[in-house]
């Protein structure tokens, strides 16, 4: 992770505000826990059984003309969630408040009209239904680390849900003050993370159950300005994610497509592979580290597309590379963080993994390939075609 031995500057008496989402569209969000009386939670400790909670956040786009936007300067994350990433931050030189005091801007979702089409009315036709992209984070990270690439793809028009993992998660923060800490799972046990990724994958379904059963909806989400085109869910990943939102397409067909953010495969989807459309977006030469690239795309019996972004690591596929161009940081500081995040220009990052996520949406229901997926537009020189199925 970070490996800094000096201390940096940076300015942290005051709170640090990310630059706004740029789509068409202004979002709000609502943050929800969801209860799956069907499933003990497999890593709760034992003497404390329950059933598996997961904890989610809905942005959704809310158009300003219809719904004028109430903003408000939001914390970025919640604070037991951010003292573990000031810790890090702390190790990379960083100041210890990088997180706690970061902000970002949201609107109010009107009162008496969230989210989405529950309450159980008929879902209001005169709103345009949305597509639905469902979030699963890197192993151990947080949703909230992915808040701003969620509201940059809700400006766009999505409903997007990011979900906070149990026990896989450093830390999980519920709303009502209680939180776990993770399980002890090695990285190096493939099937303990077999398991998670499973798990992720039961988590994932049943938001998808819980967004459509409008009788769940009343109880624990109880939203109705958005309508969710359930014909139209893409689920996509960083990074362990990346592997869960293939995992899931195996076993939930109603996420039509996914996208990977630099995570490796994991059986049994590895060797089966998907049916439906699969977009790879990685560091550069991500498959000379991880030859499940190369089985995954072997597999495949759909259209696959493998993108590399020039300047990225690992670590770029998250909110961090906006973050960090935030921070307004001294050139030498920025020089020493590039281990960790790569030598791209870290305010673009987010942008194009977003206009991939959005290219990849025309691709699975329109059918059109935009030249980005190409590695071909001209505007984003970073990104390049490594391989696509057919070719
Ligand atoms: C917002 O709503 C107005 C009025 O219905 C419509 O003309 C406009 O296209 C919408 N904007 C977006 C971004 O959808
Ligand atoms: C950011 O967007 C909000 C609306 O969501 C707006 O009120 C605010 O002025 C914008 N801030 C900047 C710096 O553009
Ligand atoms: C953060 O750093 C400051 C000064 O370096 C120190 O006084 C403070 O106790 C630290 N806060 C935490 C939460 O570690
Ligand atoms: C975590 O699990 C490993 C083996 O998987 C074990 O060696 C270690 O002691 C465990 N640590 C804790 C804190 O339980
Ligand atoms: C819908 O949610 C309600 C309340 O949580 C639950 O009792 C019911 O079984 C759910 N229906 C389906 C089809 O999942």
């Amino acid at each position: 992770m970070f490996c800094l031995t000096y201390l940096l500057f940076v300015a942290s008496a005051y709170a640090v505000l990310l630059p706004n989402a740029t789509g068409p569209y202004s979002v709000g969000v609502s943050v929800h826990t969801l209860t799956d009386a069907t499933r003990m939670d497999p890593y709760a400790p034992d003497d404390k059984p329950h059933e598996r909670k997961v904890l989610i956040s809905a942005f959704v786009p809310l158009n300003s003309t219809t719904t004028p936007c109430v903003s408000r300067s939001t914390l970025y994350m919640t604070p037991l969630v951010a003292r573990d990433y000031d810790t890090l931050a702390a190790s990379a030189g960083l100041s210890n408040e990088t997180f706690t005091s970061l902000r970002m801007q949201l609107c109010d979702i009107p009162r008496g009209k969230s989210c989405f089409n529950g309450h159980g009315q008929r879902p209001d036709i005169s709103k345009p239904s949305r597509p639905l992209l469902l979030f699963s984070p890197g192993f151990g990270q947080s949703r909230l680390l992915y808040g701003a690439m969620a509201r940059s793809l809700a400006s766009e028009g999505y409903v997007v849900i990011t979900v906070d993992h149990p026990y896989d998660a450093s830390v999980v923060e519920f709303p009502d003050g209680s939180f776990t800490r993770a399980a002890n799972i090695s990285t190096d046990d493939i099937a303990a993370l077999e398991m998670v990724i499973q798990v992720r994958a039961s988590d994932i379904s049943f938001v998808i159950d819980q967004l459509q059963n409008v009788t769940a909806l009343r109880q624990s989400i109880d939203h109705s300005a958005v309508r969710i085109d359930f014909d139209r869910i893409i689920m996509y990943g960083h990074s362990l994610g990346g592997a869960a939102a293939a995992a899931t397409m195996l076993s939930d067909k109603r996420i039509r497509g996914g996208v990977n953010l630099d995570g490796r495969f994991f059986s049994p989807v590895k060797e089966l592979g998907l049916e439906r459309p699969f977009l790879n977006i990685g560091r550069p030469n991500h498959r000379s580290d991880d030859p499940t690239w190369d089985e995954f795309q072997q597999s495949m019996r759909a259209q696959s597309i493998e993108l590399a972004i020039a300047g990225t690591t690992h670590s770029s596929f998250t909110d961090y590379p906006l973050i960090v161009s935030a921070l307004g940081l001294t050139e030498t500081a920025k020089k020493s963080l590039e281990d960790f995040l790569g030598t791209g220009q870290w305010d673009r990052v987010g942008d194009i993994i977003k206009r991939l996520v959005v290219a990849f949406d025309d691709l699975v229901f329109e059918h059109k390939t935009p030249k980005i997926l190409q590695g071909a537009d001209t505007k984003f020189p970073e990104v390049e075609l490594v391989r696509s199925k057919p070719s």
